[in-house]
C-alpha cells in the first residue's frame, strides 16, 4: 500500500491556496492509502519568531485540517517537533547534500527577495523537508507546485545517500499534484501566507466577502467580452464550482455583459458555501483542545516509531553506533 505524506507550516492562518492545492487532496487521499500529515513547526521557525504565536498557529493548523475533513481514525496527524528524529536524520542527509543543490532552491531565493533574513535554517530548509519525507518511508508527497523542486531535491539527496553507502536505506518518493497546484491570491500572484493576498479558510463571512470584493481585475467595462482564463475571479470560482457551473460562467464571460462586481458576488457565494461547514466544525474542535492534543500525540507516537526505524538503518549504514 502506498504511503502518502505531506506537511503544512503553521506560519499563519491557512488559506484557500492551501485548501485547494493541498488539504483537499490530502483528505481525498486518506481513502486511498496510508496517509501521514503533519504540522511543520520546525520549518515555521524560519519565519515565526514568537513562541505564543507559533503555538497558536500550530493549534489552528490542526483545527483547520480536522475542520476540512481530515479523519484522525484514517490518517495520522502529528506535529513535526514531536518527532525530533528528523533533526538527526537531517544532519546525516546534510553531509551528502551538495551546497550547489541548495543554492538552486527557488523558495530560498523568493523568500530572501521578499525580505526574509537569509539564515542557515532557511538555506537548509529543503534538507529538513527531505528528512520528514524519508523518515516516514513515504512513497508519494501530495503538495502544490511551489513544493515540486523540494521533492525533487529529496529524491536527489535520498539517491545520493543510498549510493554513497551502497544500501537502499531510503524509499525514493514521487510527487503528486492535485487539480489546483497553483491557486492565485487576490492580487493575481500565488496565494501565500507570506504575501498578504489570501482568502482564509476559517475567516468570517464578512472578512471573506471583503477580500473577494477586493480581488484585482483589469479595467474592462461590464459590456465587454472577457477571457475567463485571464481572470483570477474565474480561476477561483472554477475550483469551488461544478464543471457545469464553471462552463456556464465561462460562457457569460465570453458573451460580454457580466461585470466583475457581479462575478465577485457569485464567487463569494460559492466560497462561503464551501467554508460554512468548515467554520462550524472548527468551532467544535476549538472547544475541545484536549481531544486535538490527544490526536496529535497518538499520531506522533506512530510517526516516531517509523522515524526511529529508518533513522537506525541510516545510522547503521554510515557507521554510527
Ligand atoms: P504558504 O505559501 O502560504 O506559506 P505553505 O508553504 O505552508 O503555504 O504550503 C502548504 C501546502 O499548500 C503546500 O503543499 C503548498 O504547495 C500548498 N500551497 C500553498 N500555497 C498554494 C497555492 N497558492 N496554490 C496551490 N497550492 C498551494
Ligand atoms: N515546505 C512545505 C511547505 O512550505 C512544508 C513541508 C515541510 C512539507 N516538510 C514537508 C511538505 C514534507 C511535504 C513533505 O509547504
Amino acid at each position: 500500500m502506498f504511503r502518502y505524506l505531506s506537511g503544512i507550516q503553521p506560519s499563519g492562518n491557512l488559506h484557500l491556496g492551501n485548501y485547494f492545492g493541498a488539504i483537499r487532496e490530502h483528505v481525498r487521499l486518506q481513502e486511498k492509502g496510508d496517509s501521514y500529515y503533519f504540522i511543520a513547526d520546525y520549518h515555521a521557525l524560519t519565519t515565526v519568531r514568537d513562541a505564543e504565536q507559533l503555538r497558536h498557529f500550530t493549534r489552528e493548523t490542526a483545527v483547520t485540517y480536522l475542520a476540512c475533513g481530515l479523519d484522525p481514525e484514517r490518517s495520522t496527524l502529528f506535529r513535526q517537533s514531536d518527532v525530533p528524529e528528523v533533526c538527526e536524520l537531517m544532519w546525516l542527509l546534510l553531509t551528502v547534500t551538495p551546497m550547489s543543490l541548495l543554492e538552486k532552491a527557488h523558495s530560498f531565493k523568493d523568500k530572501t527577495a521578499k525580505g526574509i533574513s537569509p539564515d542557515a535554517g532557511l538555506f537548509s530548509y529543503p534538507v529538513l523537508m527531505a528528512a520528514d519525507i524519508l523518515a516516514q518511508g513515504s512513497h508519494i508527497v501530495p503538495v502544490g507546485k511551489d513544493q515540486k523542486q523540494h521533492v525533487e531535491m529529496t529524491r536527489d539527496i535520498a539517491q545520493k545517500f543510498n549510493q554513497t553507502y551502497n544500501q537502499p536505506v531510503f524509499v525514493i518518493p514521487d510527487i503528486v499534484m492535485g487539480t489546483a497546484p497553483y491557486v492565485p491570491g487576490v492580487d493575481g500572484e500565488k496565494m501565500s501566507k507570506s504575501y498578504k493576498n489570501t482568502l482564509e479558510i476559517l475567516g468570517e463571512a464578512k472578512t471573506l466577502e471583503k477580500a473577494v470584493m477586493g480581488i484585482k481585475t483589469d479595467s474592462l467595462p461590464p459590456e465587454a467580452p472577457k477571457d475567463p482564463e485571464q481572470s483570477t475571479i474565474f480561476k477561483l470560482y472554477s475550483l469551488a464550482a461544478t464543471p457545469e457551473e464553471t462552463d456556464a460562467l465561462a460562457a457569460r464571460y465570453r458573451a460580454g455583459g457580466l461585470g466583475y462586481g457581479h462575478a465577485k458576488k457569485e464567487l463569494f457565494a460559492k466560497l462561503d458555501a464551501l467554508c460554512v461547514p468548515f467554520r462550524e466544525r472548527a468551532a467544535y474542535w476549538r472547544a475541545d483542545p484536549h481531544r486535538v492534543e490527544t490526536i496529535l500525540q497518538k499520531g506522533a507516537a506512530k510517526a516516531r516509531e517509523n522515524a526511529r526505524f529508518i533513522l537506525n538503518n541510516a545510522r547503521r549504514a554510515c557507521g554510527l553506533g
